[in-house]
């Protein structure tokens, strides 16, 4: 066969089985998780108007540089388009369109996008879930969202998970951090690397954000947020630690966390995962964002949340070998020579019962659908043959040990597998 004339375009995968299979796993899994905590689902649009990622801020780079954006077709009024690149944005501009009644606590799973220099763990458009709680400042919120995601990580079988924590404090203790920052790097701008000095002059605090070696020794030296933190934001703060180590869920003051969207006040968060390089260790992350609603047109509305990177997640499992047994074969292939109307009628039967059942197409023979039972990883194999069809009995195989085999009536099969099955 020639090469395929298309690819998939650069920074995007096509998921096949079983990979697609782990993936809504995990994102059953997140569902179930988030539904029992109270929380539904909000699926928003995958593209909104620009204006609306534009309030994430001009400054973070998935805005400044990293947008999938176009026209639509409208010829006299045409509307400039995003793609999302992350959801947060589009939960509060949702917020702000309905009004919903407070607290509102919704989850997400959707592909983002983002125009990225593509490497492993790091694509153009990949799959988040998430949940955001919109409504309330009470540091309960928070300890509840960031233990929902540990949660998560502790129940698809990840062990190694760090969690970094850091409050970057209200408006106010912001800009007064800030103000000291720009003063200490401003005093070593020499010795910053040529990005570091560009986001310097557009967003000063991202610079601690900078994994370059040549910035290391600055960021380490560099004054810390929580000296800063008013006595409202510290008091918030120590509320959201206490909560943490009520519940157990083990965490590391990451005082130079400040993540890379810009709409964080107080609480922020990442979940690393050590198994992955470390240019793509974020696995999740998160944090308060108490002015987002109000800067997309709706009243003044604090909110918290948090988005986990699927595909890096299951990343993680496969390197730290926490792959979970997803049971994906099926439980038995209807082999039928006798023309295909009993495979036909038999694997219908047998799907009602809830027994995931495989078959093969175009007539084959008795040797080439045996084999195909065999490739399938079904436990079973029904055969009907001419003289098990003159008989009404079916011969169940087991595929497995032994090869041992029975006949079994035709009409009691589906009643006789559930049991076996149920048995296993
Ligand atoms: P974020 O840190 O930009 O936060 O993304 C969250 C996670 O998405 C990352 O930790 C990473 O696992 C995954 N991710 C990001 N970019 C890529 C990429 N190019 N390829 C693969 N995975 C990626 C947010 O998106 C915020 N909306 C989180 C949030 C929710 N904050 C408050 N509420």
């Amino acid at each position: 066969m020639g090469k395929s004339h298309f690819q998939s375009p650069r920074g995007t995968r096509d998921i096949v089985p079983p990979e697609s299979d782990y993936l809504r796993f995990l994102g059953d899994n997140f569902a179930d998780l988030l539904t029992t905590a109270g929380y539904g689902e909000i699926i928003s649009p995958i593209f909104e108007d620009i204006g609306v990622f534009q309030r994430i801020g001009e400054s973070t780079e998935i805005v400044s540089k990293e947008m999938f954006d176009f026209y639509d077709k409208d010829a006299k009024d045409p509307q400039h388009l995003a793609l999302r690149p992350e959801l947060t944005a589009s939960i509060c501009r949702a917020f702000a369109q309905h009004r919903p009644i407070t607290p509102w606590k919704v989850w997400y799973m959707g592909p983002q996008f983002r125009y990225e220099k593509p490497q492993a763990g790091r694509y153009r458009q990949f799959l988040q879930v998430g949940a955001e709680v919109l409504g309330t400042s009470d540091p309960a919120a928070d300890v509840e969202v960031i233990s929902l995601a540990w949660s998560f990580f502790q129940r698809i079988g990840l062990q190694n998970t760090r969690l970094l924590i850091n409050s970057l404090g209200d408006l106010e203790s912001r800009n007064r951090y800030n103000d000291e920052l720009v003063r200490y790097l401003a005093s070593r701008k020499q010795e910053l690397s040529e990005q570091s000095v560009a986001t310097f002059s557009t967003n000063p605090m991202r610079v601690l954000d900078s994994k370059r070696e040549e910035d290391q020794e600055i960021i380490n030296e560099a004054p810390v947020m929580e000296a800063f933190l008013n006595e409202e934001s510290a008091q918030h703060f120590n509320d959201v630690k206490e909560g943490l180590e009520t519940l157990g869920v083990s965490f590391e003051i990451s005082p130079r966390l400040v993540r890379g969207l810009d709409y964080y006040t107080r609480t922020t968060f990442e979940f690393v995962s050590p198994s992955l390089d470390t240019a793509q260790n974020a696995i999740g992350g998160g944090g308060r964002y108490d002015g987002l609603v109000e800067a997309l047109g709706g009243p003044a509305t604090e909110g918290i949340g948090f988005a986990i990177g699927i595909d890096r997640t299951l990343l993680a499992c496969e390197s730290e070998q926490a792959l979970f047994d997803l049971n994906l074969g099926i439980d038995v292939f209807v082999v039928d020579t006798t023309g295909g109307r009993e495979a036909l009628l038999l694997s219908d039967e047998l799907r009602k019962l809830n027994i995931k059942t495989d078959r093969s197409f175009g007539g084959r023979s008795m040797k080439g659908q045996m084999k195909a039972a065999d490739r399938s990883g079904a436990r079973y194999a029904i055969i009907i043959g001419t003289d098990e069809l003159e008989e009404n009995q079916v011969t169940l195989r087991d595929l497995r040990g032994e090869g041992s085999q029975s006949l079994v009536p035709r009409k009691i099969i589906g009643k006789n597998l559930l049991t076996i099955l149920q048995e296993k």
